[in-house]
């Protein structure tokens, strides 16, 4: 296929559509994402995350800003994405800086998660040493009685990060491996999507 140009929300479309069809197939965390993320000095992690949004702006996860994924998006922004849904036999991958999202949107998904989800987040260190999950029982008991009754507010190190997306590779299965690769990258002006088919 020769290299096409998309209109600007053809891969975020994409990507919705076959998160579509995963959320039906998949037995759960149909919207689970690897999470690669490097040290200042190039040495990759990954983790998986909750997707929590995508469209044009890009696709937002929400973590711990102190956690070792936190730490490694300080030192650099750019992070790449992977979905891979087992029963679709697909993948996506998505490369791109990561910018936080604003307080009012981590406070409005942070406000829809359920109550012991929002103690946890104050109670839980993430990535750091704990004693023993005793510990990790203390600090709940500690939140669930410090905030009795009220509201809980986001903590300041909870936050949401936007990946805004510079590449994308769709990828289907076909038979004998002859698979369907299909990548969009942005133009330099990042007016639009410059769609290419490559080999599997
Ligand atoms: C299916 C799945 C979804 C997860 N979703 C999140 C998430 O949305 N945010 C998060 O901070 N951790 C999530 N985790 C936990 C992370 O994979 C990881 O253990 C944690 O964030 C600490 O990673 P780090 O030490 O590299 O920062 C998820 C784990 C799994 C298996």
């Amino acid at each position: 296929m020769a290299k096409k140009k998309s209109a600007y929300g053809g891969p975020f479309s994409l990507v919705n559509e076959w998160l579509a069809e995963a959320t039906e197939k998949e037995i759960n965390d149909p919207t689970a994402m690897s999470l690669a993320t490097t040290t200042r000095n190039g040495f990759p992690s990954v983790r998986m995350v909750l997707l929590k949004g995508c469209d044009e702006r890009g696709l937002v996860f929400y973590t711990n800003i102190e956690s070792r994924k936190g730490v490694e998006l300080v030192e650099n922004p750019n992070a790449a994405l992977l979905f891979h849904w087992k029963s679709l036999r697909r993948q996506i991958r998505v490369e791109g800086a990561v910018e936080a999202v604003s307080d009012d949107e981590a406070d409005a998904y942070f406000a829809s998660r359920a109550r012991a989800s929002q103690i946890g987040a104050w109670a839980s260190a993430q990535s750091r040493p704990m004693e023993g999950r005793f510990e990790f029982e203390a600090s709940i008991a500690k939140y669930t009685a410090k905030f009795g009754t009220s509201e809980v507010p986001r903590p300041d190190f909870w936050v949401g990060y936007r990946l805004k997306p510079t590449y994308f590779e769709f990828w289907r299965d076909r038979r004998f491996r002859l698979h369907e690769r299909r990548t969009y990258e942005v133009s330099a002006d990042g007016s639009e999507w410059n769609l290419q088919e490559i080999y599997p």
